[in-house]
């Protein structure tokens, strides 16, 4: 059976709790310190403009696509039992679970609920994306969990990591590729049939805090590694 093992990062008595925890559900330490991330991410109101709305998640798209790419390349060394950089999967993840899932897919949320609204017949099929925003949420905080493990000095079996990875990344890939084919063509639809402005007065959004105009202190890292610009 093969198993990463690295140097725990946390000194003897630190937050040891979740070590060895294999559990499907995301443990509530965990969890915690997801719900403070988002709390503590910069905030700013949503565009009322459909169409810029839509050039944001387009954009979003990239950044994810490109972060995917470097998540499948260290997955690949994992199973090919190769030094893999753990520190850049966790502040991938770090970041997936944080921005796309508390601000990207809730702002979908939000405009898809406006084509349903105003053009109930482009609506088919909807009931899909509130199961694959779940999904993708809950894959990635089981990933994220593995990778803290790790971090944290825990065994865990090379394939497990490996399997939540790919899940994570496929389900997550495929979802945007529908999106992009399908959805969004629904709402350029929505737009040209005269549609252009939301009611947003009310929806605060969070600034992205690697790919938006200011980067956040804790994500430092991972821009110097991958290098945005
Ligand atoms: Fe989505
Ligand atoms: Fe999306």
């Amino acid at each position: 059976m093969s198993q990463i093992r690295c140097a725990p990062r946390h000194p003897a008595g630190g937050d040891f709790g979740r070590v060895g925890v294999f559990a499907d559900v995301i443990p509530a330490a965990a969890d915690a310190g997801f719900r403070k991330d988002i709390r503590d991410l910069k905030g700013q109101h949503m565009d009322s403009n459909v169409a810029s709305i839509l050039g944001e998640l387009r954009q979003d798209h990239k950044n994810m696509t490109r972060l995917l790419s470097l998540l499948e390349r260290e997955s690949n060394r994992i199973e090919a039992e190769q030094a893999a950089d753990f520190e850049l999967m966790q502040d991938v993840m770090h970041y997936m679970t944080l921005y796309p899932d508390a601000v990207h897919h809730p702002k979908e949320d939000r405009i898809y609920a406006e084509l349903k609204k105003v053009r109930p017949e482009l609506a088919a099929g909807f009931s899909r994306i509130t199961h694959d925003h779940r999904a993708i949420a809950e894959q990635g905080l089981r990933l994220r969990n593995d990778i803290e493990l790790i971090q944290a000095g825990a065994m865990v079996k090379r394939k497990t990591v490996v399997r939540d990875a790919l899940h994570y990344a496929n389900t997550l890939r495929n979802h945007m590729q529908w999106e992009e084919l399908d959805l969004f063509r629904r709402i350029e639809e929505m737009i040209r049939s005269g549609h252009k402005k939301l009611e947003t007065d009310d929806f605060p959004v969070a600034a992205d805090p690697v790919f938006g105009a200011r980067l956040e202190r804790r994500f430092e890292r991972l821009f110097k590694k991958i290098g945005v610009g």
